[in-house]
């Protein structure tokens, strides 16, 4: 399929504005943002984000999961929707633009259309996922996971975060418990815009990433039990701490990373000292344990030697530990006619790009296990994201717009 050449533009300083207006939600005094999913704040966003829709006209609805989907009408209407989007939950203390791009870049598609009367054959849907980052009900692709039927709905129903809210009281709070199911639809294609959140494209003066597939992962809940003593009193062979067992796990993640070169990702972001005090010799230790890398059968060889290792390190340390495996994904590679629409908007464009593999998880991973999908990425300020300092400029997001605006128009327009 060829893209048609068109003199079509996204507005670059509308989706900016836009961009800076989403961020003032949840926004930090670093310049950054903290919109953990279904808090309060998230809810802001959400409906900031519903008032734009609903403003264009679209028809917006909530499924079971708090998942948004905001529909623009075709021509036919017994063509299945091209989907496009990604999130507006953010890290604890994330930035403006990891999720937020995708979102308000499919808005600017929108609006765009909108603007030059374009009525397309398919119908448009733009989506906002429900937590994407993982980072308060411990699962990452929560909503498109419970979308794509891969967590079942009572488990993701029933997680809680730190403070023991679960993910139903959660939705109920915030009133995005919606009435439809979160079940997939059949639709033609799904297209997600994102920063690339790594140093690639910006390090090779690319304007565009081609995104091919998401690397592999496996993530981890750890707790190590030791006992609670007095730190003054008890001498070395009484004590069962359970941070000094967690530190040599901790070496082990690291290491293990360390002995797959470039390409290794082990990482334990999460740490919880029970009881947290300094005269306490720690009796229990939670956290988090992940591994990533491009190749599928590394993942699945870290998935399966890790627990044993894991063991062999913390022994002598009077503590036992338990390893709950969370969730495990292969590479995922992307739809070939998908991924080459998004390849000829960036060259009819003159944009340079390059191909790229995720390194970052995204809701396009459980959504291309349905449907055929791709991405586009766009560079970021010293590859720095998941940090309130990821920064992007204007004209990047434009350019990842552009090409967003250019591969869902040929996919909604395309001949069956
Ligand atoms: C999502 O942000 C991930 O890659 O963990
Ligand atoms: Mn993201
Ligand atoms: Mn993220």
């Amino acid at each position: 399929m060829t893209l048609p050449a068109t003199n079509q533009r996204i507005d670059g300083k509308r989706l900016w504005d836009s961009l800076m207006a989403m961020a003032e939600i949840g926004a930090t005094p670093k310049g950054g943002v903290r919109r953990l999913t279904l808090t309060e704040v998230d809810r802001q966003g959400r409906d900031r984000f519903r008032a734009w829709c609903e403003a264009l006209g679209l028809a917006v609805r909530v499924d079971a999961v708090g998942n948004m989907f905001a529909r623009r009408e075709g021509r036919d209407p017994t063509r299945p929707p091209v989907l496009m989007g990604s999130h507006l939950d953010s890290q604890p203390s994330g930035g403006k633009f990891d999720g937020a791009l995708g979102v308000i870049g499919g808005l600017e598609v929108m609006r765009t259309l909108g603007d030059l009367g374009i009525v397309t054959e398919a119908p448009i849907e733009l989506v906002n996922w429900t937590d994407e980052e993982g980072s308060r009900f411990g699962h990452s692709l929560l909503g498109s996971g419970a979308w794509a039927g891969v967590y079942p709905h009572d488990k993701v129903f029933a997680l809680r975060d730190g403070e023991g809210v679960s993910v139903a009281e959660a939705l109920d709070a915030i009133g995005y418990r919606g009435p439809h199911p979160a079940a997939p639809f059949l639709a033609d294609a799904y297209f997600e815009l994102h920063i690339e959140q790594g140093p690639i494209l910006e390090h090779e003066e690319k304007l565009i990433g081609v995104v091919t597939g998401a690397q592999a992962q496996v993530w981890f809940d750890a707790v190590i039990t030791g006992r609670d003593s007095h730190a003054g009193t008890t001498p070395p062979y009484a004590r069962r701490d359970a941070l000094v067992a967690a530190a040599r796990v901790i070496d082990l993640v690291d290491r293990l990373m360390r002995d797959r070169g470039e390409d290794g990702r082990g990482t334990v972001g999460q740490l919880q000292v029970i009881p947290n005090s300094r005269n306490v010799i720690p009796g229990e230790v939670r956290f988090s344990v992940e591994f990533r890398h491009p190749a599928s059968a590394e993942v699945e060889r870290l998935a399966d030697e890790f627990p044993a290792l894991a063991q062999a390190a913390i022994a002598g340390t009077g503590c036992t530990l338990d390893l709950t495996e969370l969730f495990r994904f292969g590479l995922q590679p992307f739809d070939p006619g998908c991924v080459d629409l998004v390849r000829q908007a960036a060259r009819r464009l003159g944009y340079p790009a390059r191909e790229i593999v995720s390194g970052a998880g995204h809701d396009a991973v459980y959504v291309s296990r349905l449907i055929p999908t791709a991405m586009i990425f766009t560079p970021c300020k010293d590859g720095l994201s998941h940090n309130e300092e990821e920064s992007i400029r204007p004209e990047e997001a434009a350019a990842g717009c552009q090409v967003l605006f250019e591969a869902v128009l040929a996919r909604a327009n395309r001949e069956r």
